[in-house]
């Protein structure tokens, strides 16, 4: 494995031949703690309570404080443990210490969370900070997670995401960065760096956890859990590079996701794992099952019973179970029938030791006390990174008027009970987070010093409060609604067949626009919604995610204009829930949308989308012009002239796309291929140039052959996937 010395290998070897069945196969189960006593509800079901809102985080966290719980020291003791699920340094010393010095031969934990998008100092969601289009963002966001949790006893993160996410009506479109590929190869590159290859310290880097291996994201219509079928071309050329891409950064695990694919459930599935993950992309760490999955191949209808699960599992290179003890309680017995060959055990074993050894878990397997504390305050420099990172996603999507910026002194109704809540900032899949490290919009405005009164009037959930509203109306000379999503309507098992603003939402809006003030809609949400009747009637529309613990800082920098917004859609925005799954590099029809009937679109709805993957505005403007295309031996570049033609400094990200106009399949009908961004003072212009590699111009088919195929193709430069110049071009490979 790289990074490991000779005699670490060895000494992985040693141990393999010191290992009885038994101890092997313990090292591929992992489990979280389970809670005893008190309760008639699993632990499982008690995180489904929190994620449903039938208990708040609060009333969780009060119930594992005071619950007892089961961390199986038994099982840690007989060697039956491999890995856990525990965010606590002390009680994960204490069973450590179990695992080091009780077991005949020491073998070290591991310790694994749902890290996704920062541990206690949150920062955006995925989906919003893939929109920053920014490479060494990705980098430092991952690289202060890493360390934050590794200094807790954490060290092995279940992330990055890099499910390319199509249809906004899955929930966890929320978690990954977006529907492109090429963007979410780039963002999953950077965050197996950020995450894995900072060993300046002991403890300043984790081991990665590539999810959900793989399709997840393509589930059918939108429902989580759902079956996924596609063609192999379309697993090849969109599902699977991030994956490779991860891998080739040195990506150390990754986990099998729920979905089957076409019909083979991944957790099963020989070819995506030993084919192409292990032996094709070349993946030297191990595979693990995503929680229960080992099990759920029972009810996929793919296995007669548990045993029959285990066995498939192991065999089609599934190296840990997470969660079902299917591994230790029938494994032994199917190597001592047979039925699973001891190289399938030895492979998943030395595997997993691989990763405990390059951790360094075998020479420090303990948290020291300085560091249980070290992020006791946190750093200045992570909270200005969470509030670059908030600023940089958020996204500006229609400005009439120059509304925005606001001025500090004009007078300000601010609306919507997601503006003062603190805990709707964090996002789906914060676990680690503290209320009282979270700014809210409305703490946010308070800090930015802002002229403004806050009348909660409505939100997501209940009713709205009249008087309130009236009040409002009365108050400001502008009107500031904070309106979208709870964080439980997004994440995990949180699918929506209707993605417009949830409760009596619209219904506030439109009683706000009565009053013929102004009105500004900032979005905190965790998926694109569809926002055709806001586009249409309201001025101003500011979509902010979920940005994390300075959500509330960054968004106020942005109302009043001390950040001028660059942040790009990684997804792209429906008018309407049916035309899900909508996404720009889709493959061209016979009959390409358009608007006459006889063609590709809905009679209610079009066929384009409301707002296109890449799009954000400004306060200020950029013109393009003079697309150039040159080609060379081994690339092609493009360059334009990009000037900021208002009266902000700005940022803007330059996207370069491509058409292969006439192939042996059908190509989409643009696809990204690279990015720039550059910052422009009023007035002044840049050249930026982006250059594409030729052997990236291909495209797999259903035989798994990539193929460059020599012809017409379409080079386009712009600012989103919509507004591009395009140049067309002949192109020999
Ligand atoms: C999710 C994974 C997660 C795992 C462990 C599963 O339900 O699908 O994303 O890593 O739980 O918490």
């Amino acid at each position: 494995m790289k990074g490991l010395t000779e005699a670490q290998e060895k000494r992985i070897q040693e141990l393999l031949n010191e290992m009885t069945l038994e101890e092997k196969i313990g090292q591929m189960n992992l489990k979280s703690m389970s809670i005893v006593g008190g309760f008639d509800v699993p632990f499982e079901e008690l995180i489904e309570m929190m994620a449903d809102g039938r208990i708040t985080a609060e009333e969780f966290g009060r119930l594992m404080s005071t619950a007892e719980q089961d961390y199986h020291e038994d099982d840690i003791r007989a060697g039956k443990v491999g890995a856990l699920m525990v965010d606590d340094p002390v009680k994960g010393n204490e069973l450590q210490k179990i695992a080091v010095e009780e077991t005949r031969l020491g073998i070290p934990l591991l310790f694994g969370l749902d890290v996704i998008h920062g541990y206690r100092t949150v920062f955006p969601i995925a989906i919003a900070e893939a929109g920053s289009f920014e490479p060494a963002l990705f980098e430092k966001t991952a690289s202060m997670a890493a360390r934050e949790s590794r200094s807790r006893g954490i060290n092995w993160h279940f992330a990055p995401m890099i499910d390319v996410a199509r249809d906004a009506r899955w929930g966890r479109v929320s978690e990954g960065p977006g529907e492109d590929p090429y963007l979410v190869s780039t963002f999953a590159r950077h965050k197996i760096r950020g995450l894995q290859n900072d060993h300046s310290a002991p403890d300043s880097y984790i081991a990665a956890c590539l999810k959900h291996y793989v399709a997840y994201g393509a589930c059918e219509s939108g429902r989580d859990y759902n079956t996924t079928g596609m063609a192999r071309s379309l697993l090849h050329n969109a599902y699977l590079p991030p994956f490779q891409a991860a891998v080739e950064e040195g990506a150390m695990s990754a986990m099998a996701s729920f979905n089957d694919l076409n019909g083979i459930p991944c957790t099963v599935n020989s070819f995506t794992l030993r084919e192409m993950l292990k032996e094709t992309f070349g993946l030297e760490g191990f595979v693990v099952s995503d929680a229960n999955g080992i099990k759920e191949c029972v009810n996929h209808g793919i296995a007669e019973d548990e045993a029959d699960a285990g066995v498939q599992a192991a065999k089609a290179g599934l190296d840990m179970d997470m969660g079902t003890d299917i591994y230790s309680k029938y494994l032994a017995e199917k190597v001592e029938s047979g039925e699973v060959s001891m190289e399938v055990i030895d492979e998943a074993v030395k595997r997993i030791l691989g990763v405990k050894m390059w951790l360094g878990l075998f020479d420090r397997p303990y948290v020291t006390e300085e560091a249980m504390s070290r992020y006791e305050v946190l750093p200045q420099e992570h909270l200005d990174i969470a509030l670059e990172a908030g600023k940089k996603s958020i996204v500006l999507l229609k400005n009439e008027n120059d509304i925005l910026p606001l001025k500090k002194d004009t007078k300000v109704s601010l609306v919507g009970t997601l503006a003062g809540s603190k805990d709707e900032v964090v996002g789906a899949w914060s676990i680690s987070w503290r209320k009282d490290d979270c700014v809210s919009i409305l703490d946010g405005m308070e800090n930015a010093g802002a002229n403004f009164e806050y009348y909660p009037c409505g939100g997501p959930e209940g009713d709205l409060n009249e008087e309130e509203i009236e009040k409002a109306i009365a108050g400001g000379d502008v009107i500031v609604a904070v309106v979208g999503e709870l964080v439980s309507m997004s994440g995990e098992a949180s699918s929506r067949a209707d993605i417009t603003l949830p409760g009596r939402q619209k219904e506030l809006l439109t009683k706000l626009l009565a009053s013929g003030k102004p009105v500004v809609a900032v979005f905190m949400n965790g998926r694109p919604l569809a926002l055709e009747w806001e586009n249409e009637n309201l001025p101003v529309l500011v979509e902010a995610w979920h940005l994390g613990v300075q959500m509330g800082n960054a968004v106020a920098s942005v109302l009043y204009g001390d950040t001028n917004p660059s942040g790009r859609l990684a997804s792209t925005f429906p008018k309407v829930t049916g035309q899900c799954p909508i996404y720009y590099n889709h493959p061209n029809t016979g009959r390409p949308g358009s608007k006459s009937k006889f063609t590709s679109r809905y009679l209610d709805a079009g066929f384009e989308p409301l707002y296109p993957f890449g799009y954000g505005l400004s306060y200020t403007t950029y013109e393009y012009s003079n697309m150039q295309v040159e080609e060379t031996d081994t690339q092609v570049i493009a360059s334009v002239d990009v000037e900021n033609t208002g009266k902000a400094a700005g940022d803007e990200t330059v996207q370069l796309y491509m058409r292969d106009v006439t192939a042996s399949i059908v190509r989409p009908v643009k696809e990204l291929k690279g990015f720039a961004k550059v910052t422009l003072n009023p007035g002044e212009k840049k050249t930026v140039a982006i250059s594409l590699d030729k052997a990236n111009m291909g495209f797999f088919d259903d035989d798994r052959n990539y193929r460059l195929e020599s012809g017409k193709f379409q080079i386009f430069l712009g600012a989103n996937s919509r507004d591009c110049q395009m140049t067309e071009m002949n192109i020999q490979f």
